[in-house]
C-alpha cells in the first residue's frame, strides 16, 4: 500500500456465508461505479486448484505456493484461471468447504494479501469477505458487518441451488453453514468477527434494495462527514 492507494475509498463488508455480501457488494459497487472484490473467490480458487492437482487440503506449504502462483482474471463477470472459466465450478459446496479449510492457514492468507490490496484502485473499491474490515482494509472508509440468521441463510442457499437445478437438502445445508461459521469464526488467524468500528446490519427481514440503500446512505454520510472536518 502506498499513499496514493490509501486515499482511494474502500467500502469493506464482512459476514458469514450466504449473508448476502456478494449481491450487496456488487450492487453497491455498480451504483458508485467502484471496483468489486469477491475475496472468497480467491480462497475458493485455491481449493479448486488443490483438488485439481491433488494437493492435500491440509498441506499448508503446498497450498500457499498454489495461492502465490494463482493465475486468475476477473473479466466481464467471469472468473478465469489458467484459461478455464470457473465462475460456476468454484460456487460448489465442495469448493466452499475446501475454501474454508485452506483459509485457516496463515501462509495461504499471507500469500493472498497483496493480491487483494491491489484491487484498491480509483475511483473506489467495494470488498467483501471475512477479514476485509479487520485485516485487509483496516482503514476502509465504511465498514459493514452483514448478518442474517443461519435458518434464513440456509433457505437462501437452498433457493439459489434449486434455481441452478442443483439438488439440495435444507437440513444438510443448515448443518454445513453452521460448521463453516464455526470454522471461520474460531480460527486463530483473521477470524470472522465484527470490527469495533463496523456497523452491523441484520439482513434477515430486509430486501436487497433496502440493504443496498442503507449501505449507500451510510457511505454518503461518511463522505459528507469527512468533508466537513
Ligand atoms: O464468501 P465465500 O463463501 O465465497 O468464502 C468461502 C470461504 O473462504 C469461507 O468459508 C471462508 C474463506 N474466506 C476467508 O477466510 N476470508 C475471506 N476474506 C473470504 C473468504
Amino acid at each position: 500500500m502506498n499513499a496514493a492507494t490509501t486515499t482511494v475509498p474502500v467500502i469493506a463488508i464482512d459476514g458469514p456465508s450466504a449473508s448476502g455480501k456478494g449481491t450487496i457488494a456488487e450492487r453497491v459497487a455498480e451504483a458508485l461505479g467502484f471496483h468489486y472484490l469477491d475475496s472468497g473467490a480467491l480462497y475458493r480458487l485455491v481449493a479448486l486448484a488443490a483438488l485439481q492437482v491433488g494437493v492435500g487440503l491440509d498441506d499448508e506449504t503446498a497450498l500457499a505456493a498454489l495461492a502465490e502462483d494463482l493465475d486468475v482474471r476477473f473479466s466481464g463477470g467471469e472468473i478465469v484461471t489458467s484459461d478455464q472459466i470457473v465462475t460456476d465450478n468454484i460456487r460448489s459446496e465442495v469448493c466452499g468447504i475446501g475454501a474454508s479449510q485452506v483459509a485457516a492457514f496463515p501462509a495461504v492468507r499471507q500469500a493472498l494479501l497483496a493480491r487483494q490490496r491491489a484491487f484498491r484502485e480509483a475511483p473506489g473499491l467495494v470488498a467483501e469477505g471475512r477479514d476485509m474490515t479487520t485485516v485487509v482494509f483496516p482503514d476502509a472508509t465504511l465498514k459493514i458487518f452483514l448478518t442474517a440468521s443461519a435458518e434464513i441463510r440456509a433457505e437462501r442457499r437452498y433457493k439459489q441451488l434449486k434455481e441452478k437445478g442443483i439438488d439440495a437438502n435444507i437440513r444438510t445445508l443448515l448443518l454445513e453453514l453452521r460448521e463453516r461459521d464455526e470454522r471461520d469464526s474460531a480460527r486463530s488467524v483473521a477470524p470472522l468477527q465484527k470490527a469495533a468500528d463496523a456497523r452491523e446490519l441484520d439482513s434477515s427481514g430486509l430486501g436487497i434494495e433496502e440493504i443496498v440503500r442503507q449501505v449507500l446512505d451510510w457511505y454518503r454520510q461518511k463522505v459528507a462527514g469527512s468533508q466537513h472536518l
